[in-house]
């Protein structure tokens, strides 16, 4: 199951630590409940942007992200992750 886009809101980041991991948090959890039912999900993914922001990896990793080994992305804008749902 794949993250496309995590951001937090300005507004809200000034005042609140702590969104973008709730939300991380909140998609394992969407994952498990699909599970239920009709997915057989068991990673989150994302394309961790690093363009922008050097430091998103450590969020990521903080978070129980690793990098997906990656064997035909020489321009490195983003860095494939992956976090197992169940671990
Ligand atoms: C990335 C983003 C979603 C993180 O949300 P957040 O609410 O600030 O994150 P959290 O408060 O849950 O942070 C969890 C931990 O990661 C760290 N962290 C968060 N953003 C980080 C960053 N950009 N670089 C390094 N560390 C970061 C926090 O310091 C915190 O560390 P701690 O637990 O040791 O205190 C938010 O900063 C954002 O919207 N950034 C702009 C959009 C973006 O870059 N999205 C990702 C594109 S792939």
């Amino acid at each position: 199951m794949k993250i496309a886009k995590l951001a937090v809101d300005i507004s809200f980041s000034k005042n609140y630590n702590g969104l973008g991991t709730f939300m991380i948090e909140s998609a394992k959890r969407f994952a498990w409940a699909c599970n239920e039912n009709y997915c057989a999900a068991r990673f989150l993914t994302v394309d961790a942007d690093v363009e922008h922001d050097k430091g998103i990896l450590a969020f990521y990793e903080k978070n129980g992200f690793i990098p997906n080994a990656e064997l035909f992305n020489k321009n490195r804008k983003t860095i494939s992750m992956r976090k197992d749902i169940y671990s």
